[in-house]
């Protein structure tokens, strides 16, 4: 579990040194990576968080938060209101593991870009179809909140094309893919034998 999340770490290229940086961990459930961010020296992380920690997950947190004597904020907040007015904005922006998840992508991505100052790091599922990769597809989610409703197993997973293009329109005027998903083209022979789009890890990095 531990190598896993080491993994993650290495791959997300989250700034080694975070002195004098603010950071906003969206989805935090844990708090690895808000641990993790102030290890790193940030000035001041702040953690939101809602289904897990309406649930089971925010023991886990605090748990962590008192083991580590952590300074790190924490609020009980959906995504989808993040305000800017009241919230301001912070220089990175974590979102990770998040998006599919989603009610309302857009609309929650348009609220993230108002609070990154300097840089969002995505991670998400990719959707990865036997064709039509290219092509900015979502498959329909109705939010977690409504998940037992959903008629297709798949969530909110957009292609990287989805991905990178809703970041462009929510605001961010550099976005830049970090990682595409490994095995894509053995995916891509599944999702045609099974007749069902596969996913994969996507990385992106995007600034204001
Ligand atoms: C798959 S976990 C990812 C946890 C952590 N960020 C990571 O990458 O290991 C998704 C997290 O997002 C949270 N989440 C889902 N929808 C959310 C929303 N609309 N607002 C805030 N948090 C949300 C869940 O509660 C859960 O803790």
């Amino acid at each position: 579990m531990r190598r896993r999340f080491e993994r993650r770490v290495q791959l997300l290229g989250i700034p080694e040194d975070l002195t004098g940086w603010s950071v906003l961990d969206l989805g935090a459930w844990h708090g690895y990576f808000s641990f993790e961010c102030e290890r790193r020296g940030a000035d001041r992380v702040l953690a939101i968080d809602r289904f897990a920690w309406d649930r089971f997950g925010m023991d886990e947190f605090l748990a962590a938060h008192e083991r580590l004597g952590s300074r790190v904020e924490h609020q009980h907040l959906d995504v989808h209101d993040l305000d800017p007015a009241t919230l301001g904005q912070f220089d990175l922006v974590l979102f990770l593991g998040v998006f599919y998840h989603l009610r309302n992508p857009m609309a929650a991505l348009e609220r993230i870009a108002q609070v990154t100052r300097r840089l969002l790091i995505c991670e998400t599922h990719v959707l990865l179809p036997f064709i039509h990769e290219r092509y900015p597809l979502v498959p329909f989610f109705p939010g977690d909140e409504r998940a037992d409703e959903q008629t297709h197993d798949l969530c909110g997973i957009p292609t990287m094309a989805a991905l990178t293009e809703m970041l462009r329109f929510a605001g961010y005027g550099n976005v830049e893919v970090t990682y595409r998903p490994s095995f894509r083209y053995w995916k891509k022979l599944v999702a045609l034998a099974t007749n069902r789009p596969q996913s994969g890890r996507g990385i992106v990095h995007a600034k204001p």
